[in-house]
């Protein structure tokens, strides 16, 4: 089976090339305190220019990132434990001052991963908190703010429960962009424009039309070539993406159960503080000789026989051992110790500290996993099963632009037009300019045409939408009314929801 690496961003690149626009950006950072949003096309490097930053910057800094598990990655925090927010919808009340306000007064520079997922509510708690335990009026109280992340890619994630309170407070929408702090931050926009994870020119023009969800039939037809038989198993070594938990755990269970011999199971040792939010793997790990595992962390060995993110297969397992074939190696895998980081205050400078510690197999059962999990990473080879379908902005876009090359993607389904999703406020941020220059960078700029959507625009039209309940359904849409309680409520099939959606969004 061939090795596939599972990019952590948390070390730079064998093949690290310092280009002139990481050496701009940098100096930027570094020298100045102007505020930044670093964007960029899946794989551009903004996950690695945070590792070049955090290696070579003489600033005090802190890295965040809005979920644990990319944070633990990041080695950085959560903004959330960071900052002590609970995990809900943030009003000033929530915001404290927190003991270790020194640390906050020493920080210079804050940079945060992932950023097309912070939430409005969290963007303008951390500016509150910023404020008061710094005592500074400033915008951020005069912190230096550098958000990286890529707006076509997932967005924040809004449950149930805080759906209705976001609409009221940002009636604009829940990205970060729409918190009212963000515009007193002057925010600067740079772009890191060379892709380092694909090569081939045509697949590129092909990722960039998904990510605007500019797609015509000719396109579909072009990645559906890469759809496999009703009977494919997936190669020994490529992961399954699909877009929802119950499926990913679905496919392991069910391959788990598969293999018929006996179950073992690993308890963690798990001390001090560390959420279960955060756990890097299973506090319980059952595994079988032959299932399909990923390991989590980097072999820091002289040999350096795995990274983070090989895939691997059980070999051989006993009370207190654990031992994997990786392309045609058996090795022994070493339990791991992940850490806890919290930042202190040293003097005038700012230390991480370990605060908790969780030792485990550094293994995940992984025939599959979903899209989110996998927003950050890098395959060679990966299936994917839209199952039911995507369900948010950005979703199809980051499980195709995970593979290095064309042929390293294998669809369980075929992608439809009803499997992109597109936000208009990320162009309305983003600006009429940047939206001029994607758009002219696909080769051809023609939009969809109507008469080539699926189950096209007219078949919807004739489909007995009344005008009254066309206006219910954006009201209800709009309010974020999940699409299975849509689907319950107009009596229609989730994909007849989610394209009269699409159609009367596009026609406003
Ligand atoms: N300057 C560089 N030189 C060489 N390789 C690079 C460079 N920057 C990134 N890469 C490689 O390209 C791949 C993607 O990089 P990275 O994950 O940092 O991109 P990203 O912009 O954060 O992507 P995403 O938007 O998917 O999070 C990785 O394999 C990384 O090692
Ligand atoms: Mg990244």
């Amino acid at each position: 089976m061939n090795q596939k690496v599972f990019d952590t961003g948390t070390t730079l690149p064998e093949k690290f090339v310092l280009t002139n626009e990481f050496k701009k950006i940098f100096k930027l950072v570094d020298n100045k305190n102007s505020n930044i949003f670093i964007t960029g096309k899946a794989g551009t490097g903004k996950s690695t220019f945070l590792e070049y930053f955090r290696q070579n910057t003489k600033k005090n800094h802190a890295i965040l990132a809005p979920t644990g598990i990319t944070a633990i990655k990041a080695k950085g925090k959560t903004i959330h434990s960071f900052f002590k927010f609970p995990p809900r919808f943030i009003v000033k009340e929530d915001v404290k001052l927190l003991k270790d306000k020194k640390l906050l007064q020493r920080l210079e520079t804050l940079l945060i991963d992932e950023s097309s997922m912070i939430r409005a509510d969290i963007f303008d708690g951390i500016d509150y908190s910023l404020k008061i335990n710094r005592k500074n009026n400033r915008p951020f109280g005069g912190v230096q703010i550098i958000l990286l992340g890529d707006l076509f890619q997932l967005p924040p994630v809004v449950s149930s429960n805080d759906k209705e309170v976001i609409d009221k407070f940002y009636p604009k929408g829940e990205y970060f962009f729409n918190a009212k702090s963000f515009p007193e931050g002057n925010f600067l926009v740079k772009e890191l424009t060379k892709i380092f994870r694909q090569s081939d020119a045509d697949f590129i023009n092909l990722l960039n039309k998904f990510r605007l969800a500019k797609i015509e039939s000719s396109d579909l037809k072009i990645i559906n070539k890469r759809k496999v038989a009703e009977d494919f198993r997936a190669p020994k070594g490529a992961i399954i993406l699909s877009p929802r938990n119950k499926k990913v755990d679905e496919i392991n269970n069910t391959k788990l159960d598969e293999i018929k011999s006996k179950v073992f199971s690993y308890t963690a040792m798990v001390k001090d503080i560390f959420k279960e939010s955060e756990y890097p793997v299973k506090k319980v790990l059952n595994l079988k000789v032959g299932a399909q595992v990923m390991i989590t962390k980097n072999d820091v060995s002289e040999q350096k026989k795995y990274v983070n993110g090989t895939l691997a297969i059980i070999e051989q397992l006993a009370d207190d051992e654990v031992k994997l074939k990786i392309k045609d190696k058996i090795i022994n895998l070493p339990k791991s110790r992940w850490e806890k980081i919290d930042y202190r205050l040293n003097g005038n400078s700012i230390n991480p500290k370990v605060i908790g510690t969780f030792v485990q197999y550094p293994l995940k059962l992984a025939w599959a996993a979903t899209i989110h999990k996998c927003q950050g990473q890098t395959f060679d080879e990966v299936a994917i099963d839209l199952d039911e379908g995507a369900f948010t902005h950005g979703q199809t876009y980051v499980a195709l632009s995970r593979a290095k090359t064309m042929n390293g993607i294998h669809l369980l389904k075929e992608i439809k037009f009803s499997d992109l999703f597109f936000d208009k406020n990320v162009f309305n941020f983003l600006g009429h300019e940047l939206q001029k220059k994607y758009v002219k960078e696909l080769k051809t700029t023609k939009t969809i045409e109507e008469k080539n959507r699926p189950n096209t625009t007219n078949e919807i039209q004739s489909n007995n939408w009344s005008d009254k309940s066309d206006r219910m359904l954006m009201a209800l849409f709009k309010r974020k009314v999940p699409e299975k309680a849509l689907s319950k409520i107009f009596k229609r099939k989730i994909t007849e929801i989610r394209e009269r959606t699409l159609y009367l969004m596009e026609k406003k």
